[in-house]
């Protein structure tokens, strides 16, 4: 028994030093606290619990095993019911074959084998369930191979902060934020030429387009904006911009061109024997074209019938840019709060050849839907609980056929302005954009 005052002050100093030392690494390197401490015990922990969890989650079922059973066997004089041990086949819940969890960066991974009549739907049903039984941020579900599943699990939100937008060296390609693995999340117009950018106000549409811009704006390319806000979001980068068109008549006339540059760029191609701008000689490929179009829904909306016939030109030039540019290097980049069937056929129909989709906030489980469409409900889920308060937040339609949670990286409009003056120097004139493809004779 210790009986000075020191020896009695030793152990709860030498564990008070031990809880801080842990503080510390914990803050100042929580990269190695998690790899050396934290994960080995949370794989501990997981494997230890997942029966209860798996029960608990409903993802169990009922197999016929041999077990030891204890049964009554007979009444005793005593009163006392005398007990037998058999072995026999009873019912016994079985959960899904777990493999060893494996450390991420921002949590862990696990590979489990479905059980038989089980497909990884109900996993995603459950997903939620599970993230509240391991005390997680998410549960992500993927299944690359039949008859078993991975789960992507995320301890905190690593959408919280996303740090400074990296430069993209590779043309038509930019990263342009972060998705929820901690990957880059990339806008690749050569995997993926048309996109979709739906959001409810003040959910971080245009300031996708800035970091699109910013990406951009080094790069051999000419960037072409259509600003149905009455040109106040792309105004101030109009050094970097080879057109831009701010009201629908202006639209009007700059798809015109884009639709006689296309049909000359064909030609160009038909006549070089190839089958699209890439296969020409690097000196005769014309430039590639994104087209940043913000407000997209404003193109669409019929005040009265004499805006009837603008309208269809402006549909029709929209789709056959989506239907044809790809091959001849004109790229669509496409935001609006509702893309929605209501607009007219059109847009239903632009939406169909725009693969690449995000959804940001949104206020209503339609725009979600029509966004997402086809994608796995629980990405609608995802889509209709981003908070408000994180700006930029994303559900996006990855190239890998996955969707995730991403952010894009916080680009204020100076920011995109600087680029856009940095970089005016690459912009391409419109005026030769439009003369270097004539339609060959
Ligand atoms: N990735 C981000 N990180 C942090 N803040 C962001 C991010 N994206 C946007 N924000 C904030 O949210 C605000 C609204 O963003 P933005 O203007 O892009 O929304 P919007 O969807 O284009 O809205 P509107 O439909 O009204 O044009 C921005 O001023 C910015 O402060
Ligand atoms: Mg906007």
């Amino acid at each position: 028994m210790p009986d000075t005052l020191p020896e009695l002050l030793a152990l709860p100093a030498a564990l008070a030093a031990v809880a801080a030392g842990l503080w510390a690494w914990r803050h100042f390197h929580p990269v190695s606290f998690w790899y050396v401490l934290a994960y080995p015990l949370t794989a501990i922990g997981i494997r230890a619990s997942w029966r209860k969890v798996a029960l608990g989650c409903g993802l169990t079922k009922k197999r016929q095993r041999f077990w030891w059973t204890i049964t009554p066997a007979a009444l005793v004089s005593t009163g006392t019911v005398k007990v037998r041990r058999t072995f026999r086949r009873v019912a016994v819940d079985t959960k899904p074959w777990m493999w060893l969890p494996l450390p991420t960066r921002y949590g862990w991974r696990v590979t489990l084998r479905l059980l038989e009549g089980q497909i990884p739907a109900d996993y995603s049903e459950a997903a939620e369930r599970l993230a509240h039984s391991w005390g997680v941020h998410a549960v992500r579900v993927s299944s690359d191979k039949p008859g078993r599943i991975r789960l992507n699990v995320t301890i905190h939100d690593p959408l919280i902060r996303v740090d400074q937008i990296p430069p993209s060296p590779d043309l038509l390609k930019v990263t342009v934020g972060r998705l929820e693995t901690g990957g880059a999340w990339l806008i690749d117009f050569t995997t993926v030429p048309h996109w979709i950018n739906a959001g409810a106000t003040q959910s971080g549409k245009s300031n996708l387009a800035n970091a699109l811009l910013v990406g951009l704006a080094p790069q051999p390319v000419a960037l072409v904006g259509f600003d149905l806000k009455g040109g106040v979001e792309f105004t101030p980068y109009t050094p970097r911009l080879s057109a831009l068109a701010t009201s629908r008549s202006e639209c009007s006339d700059l798809l015109a061109d884009l639709i006689a540059l296309m049909i000359g760029r064909m030609g160009q191609c038909r006549t070089a024997g190839a089958r699209n701008i890439w296969q020409l000689p690097p000196a005769d490929r014309p430039v590639p074209i994104v087209v940043l179009v913000d407000e997209l829904a404003e193109l669409y909306l019929m005040a009265d019938k004499s805006e009837k016939d603008e309208i269809a030109r402006i549909s029709t030039a929209l789709l056959r840019i989506a239907q044809l540019g790809r091959a001849f290097g004109i790229y669509l980049f496409c935001s609006g709060q509702r893309i929605s069937s209501e607009l007219g056929p059109g847009v239903t129909a632009l939406r169909a050849q725009c693969s690449g989709r995000i959804c940001h906030r949104v206020n209503d489980p339609e725009t979600a839907t029509m966004t997402l469409g086809d994608l796995d409900p629980s990405a609608l889920d995802s889509a209709r609980a981003i908070p408000a308060e994180k700006p930029g937040v994303a559900i996006v339609a990855h190239q890998d056929g996955q969707w995730y949670r991403a952010r894009s990286f916080y680009i204020p409009e100076k920011t995109a302005e600087q680029a856009a003056h940095a970089y005016a120097h690459l912009t391409p004139d419109w005026a030769d954009i439009c003369a270097e493809t004539k339609i060959p004779a």
